[in-house]
């Protein structure tokens, strides 16, 4: 049987494709590269270049490849982005992950592990955040995840179809051979690290009067190997007749962003400058993870999330990689 993984060609997707395969999973693909790289994906790879929300292609997919389950990666992922283009992120995140649903229930499949994110929690009420805490997005983007979450759990109901929706919280670091090319690149761990490679001038730290140690915001930083396990554990509870589950996927620690930041220029040895901006609206001063649901139900840890780690493994693909997958 094989695994139908859409947004295989993007950051988390290419590395969770390398994870299956490494456990001799059949993989198809589907991305349409608009924010993807072809050269993520080992040549091997069978790959369809196209929309998620297209019902031929899902046809011709699930005709061609005995497709029992599959992993659904594939959305925009930008919240500044989806607060100015509601539209784009509401077609492409709800009505094509709708039209995805929809194919897959028709061509009988129903094992689906999504990608959904700690952003459907909005302003936490308390923290470590619990999978049972308040869910009110602050953005466009926030709302495309929860809505397909809400889809999933009346699809069950209605279709008997079973899911695992992973809550992540921040993804950062590399494999050996993949890692974070996002353009432009947003997340804090690459921007860091282009500066200190002189890709970028320094580094904008948004905002430092937050009720925290430093001033600066603090997120839990979660390393993308372990990511990806944790999707090969979620597949394995499906398979094993597991009961469908909403998991935050984070450490239940968390680091400030000059933690972050004092902790790169450890690692890369570079001063890496940086300036405060003023807060970005909307960003809560902490998102941390209560992850121990996760571990419950898939018996699955973060093996390689202590930021040291991903730091470096982030730093050895910025200096083989200079430009990510595009030049060499
Ligand atoms: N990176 C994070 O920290 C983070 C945190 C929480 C949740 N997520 C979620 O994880 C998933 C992957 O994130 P990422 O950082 O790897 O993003 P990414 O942009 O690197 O990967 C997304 C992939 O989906 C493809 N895609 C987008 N819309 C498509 C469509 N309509 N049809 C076919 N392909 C399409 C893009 O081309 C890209 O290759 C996303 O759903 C994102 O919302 C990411």
């Amino acid at each position: 049987m094989a695994i139908l993984v859409t947004g295989g060609a993007g950051y988390i997707g290419s590395v969770t494709v390398e994870h299956l395969c490494s456990r001799g999973e059949n993989v198809v693909v589907l991305d349409n590269l608009s924010r993807g790289h072809r050269e993520a994906l080992a040549p091997a790879i069978p790959f369809y270049q196209g929309n998620v929300g297209d019902p031929a292609l899902l046809e011709r997919i699930t005709h061609e490849h005995p497709i029992d389950s599959s992993i659904h990666f594939a959305a925009f992922a930008y919240v500044g982005e989806s607060v100015e283009h509601p539209q784009l992120y509401f077609e492409n995140n709800v009505s094509q992950g709708l039209a995805l649903l929809a194919a897959l229930l028709r061509a009988g499949v129903r094992r689906i592990v999504f990608s959904s994110s700690c952003v459907t929690y909005g302003e936490p009420e308390s923290l470590p955040i619990k999978e049972d805490s308040r869910q009110w997005p602050t953005s466009p983007y926030g709302w495309s995840k929860l809505l397909l979450e809400r889809a999933l759990a009346s699809y069950e109901t209605a279709h008997g179809l079973k899911f695992v929706s992973l809550r992540y919280f921040n993804a950062a670091g590399a494999t050996k051979t993949r890692g974070e090319h996002h353009d432009p690149e947003t997340h804090l761990i690459p921007s860091i690290l282009q500066a200190a490679a002189g890709l970028r001038r320094e580094i904008r730290v948004f905002g430092n009067t937050y009720p925290t140690l430093d001033g600066t915001a603090i997120r839990d930083y979660i390393h993308v190997s372990d990511l990806a396990k944790a999707h090969g554990a979620a597949l394995d509870h499906l398979r094993q007749g597991g009961a469908s589950q909403f998991l935050n996927l984070g450490t239940g620690h968390g680091y400030s962003v000059m933690e972050v930041i004092d902790c790169a220029r450890r690692v890369t040895g570079k001063a890496i400058p940086a300036v405060i901006e003023p807060p970005r609206p909307g960003d809560p001063s902490r998102l941390i993870a209560n992850a121990d649901k996760a571990e419950k139900v898939l018996g699955w840890k973060p093996r390689h999330s202590d930021l040291e780690t991903i730091v470096h493994d982030a730093w050895e693909w910025q200096t083989r990689n200079r430009y990510g997958y595009r030049v060499k």
